[in-house]
């Protein structure tokens, strides 16, 4: 996988439109597009002090996630990146798609605080190796510094 070029790609994005809502849908739409094996990826958005949908690709998920919660939850909570080779052996991992079986899902901060979580999912266990967690590592750290999170 090139992750090289997704984070170019990213950027170019990014460079059109940081409006978090619009570069979040497009690049919801570059990974579900870019990576192979997966059924869902996108965003969610901590909002009033818990996790909320927002843009992604794939069936309609969850709405809301605590803090702690599944696997997203984890991950923001802890404020690092959580890769769950088979979704069955995480305890309290929230099942949105019944496809799902592998899961990462990296947090995205600002100011060093976690602000929002890429989730994506896969129908194949062991999907995620430690190349996916370096190069959407890398690609968070592009989108930290390129989004505009304000509503206006
Ligand atoms: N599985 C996630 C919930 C979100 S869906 O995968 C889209 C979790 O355990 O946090």
């Amino acid at each position: 996988m090139d992750y090289k070029v997704l984070t170019e790609q990213a950027e170019g994005l990014l460079d059109a439109e940081p409006w978090y809502v619009a570069a979040f849908s497009n690049l919801s739409a570059l990974i579900m597009d870019t990576l192979p094996d997966l059924n869902w990826a996108g965003f969610y958005l901590l909002r009033e002090g818990r996790l909320t949908v927002g843009p992604f690709q794939g069936k309609p998920a969850c709405i809301h996630i605590a803090p702690g919660k599944g696997v997203c939850g984890t991950a923001l909570e802890r404020n690092e990146t959580v890769l769950v080779p088979d979704v069955h052996l995480f305890p309290g991992h929230i099942a949105c798609d019944g496809a799902s079986e592998s899961e990462i899902v990296v947090p995205l901060r600002e100011n060093g605080r976690a602000k929002a979580v890429l989730d994506i999912d896969s129908p194949i266990k062991n999907r995620f190796t430690e190349e996916d967690r370096q190069g959407l590592e890398a690609l968070a750290a592009v989108i930290e510094r390129r989004i505009n999170w304000r509503e206006e």
